[in-house]
């Protein structure tokens, strides 16, 4: 059975986007399942800002296809390991998680890095492409590590 992660932010529009992209790009789907969700719901269907998308391409990496969803109580069950971005989306994601099990899977994503430090991944939204890059390369970084971990 393959290993299923649940990459989380606010929108679902910039940061998410790009780590289930960059995870999935360093995974095969019989080694490892990847999706992504929002905290908030203003982007439900949309897809993945333009920006996202044009540093994903930048690096050979393709997100056009996916569409924003919100998180909700049933991914505490599907998922194995919820990443979150920063200690807002932490704070949001515990408070919607059923049970202890559940509150066990979410994990600050950049503590796989840099442990125990809740170092968050910095939102984009109002930034620059600049931004966006070096938001695209922490994530590569940290996924690296992911893929590291899930194929040992
Ligand atoms: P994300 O960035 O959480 O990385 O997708 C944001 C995108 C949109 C908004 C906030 C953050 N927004 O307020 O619409």
């Amino acid at each position: 059975m393959p290993v299923k992660v649940l990459m989380v932010c606010l929108g679902n529009i910039c940061r998410s986007p790009l780590a289930e992209g960059i995870l999935q790009a360093k995974l095969p789907e019989n080694i490892c399942i990847v999706d992504s969700a929002g905290t908030g719901d203003w982007h439900v269907g949309s897809p993945p800002d333009k920006r996202s998308v044009a540093t994903a391409r930048k690096f050979g990496v393709d997100i056009s296809q996916q569409r924003c969803r919100q998180i909700s109580k049933s991914d505490f069950e599907n998922f194995d390991y919820i990443y979150v971005m920063d200690n807002s989306n932490y704070k949001n994601v515990l408070a919607i998680a059923p049970n202890e099990k559940a509150k066990q899977k979410v994990k600050v994503i950049l503590n796989e890095l840099y442990p125990n430090q809740n170092l968050e991944v910095p939102d984009p939204y109002y930034g620059s492409l600049q931004d966006f890059e070096e938001v695209y390369t922490l994530l590569n970084e940290v996924c690296e590590v992911i893929a590291t971990k899930i194929n040992s």
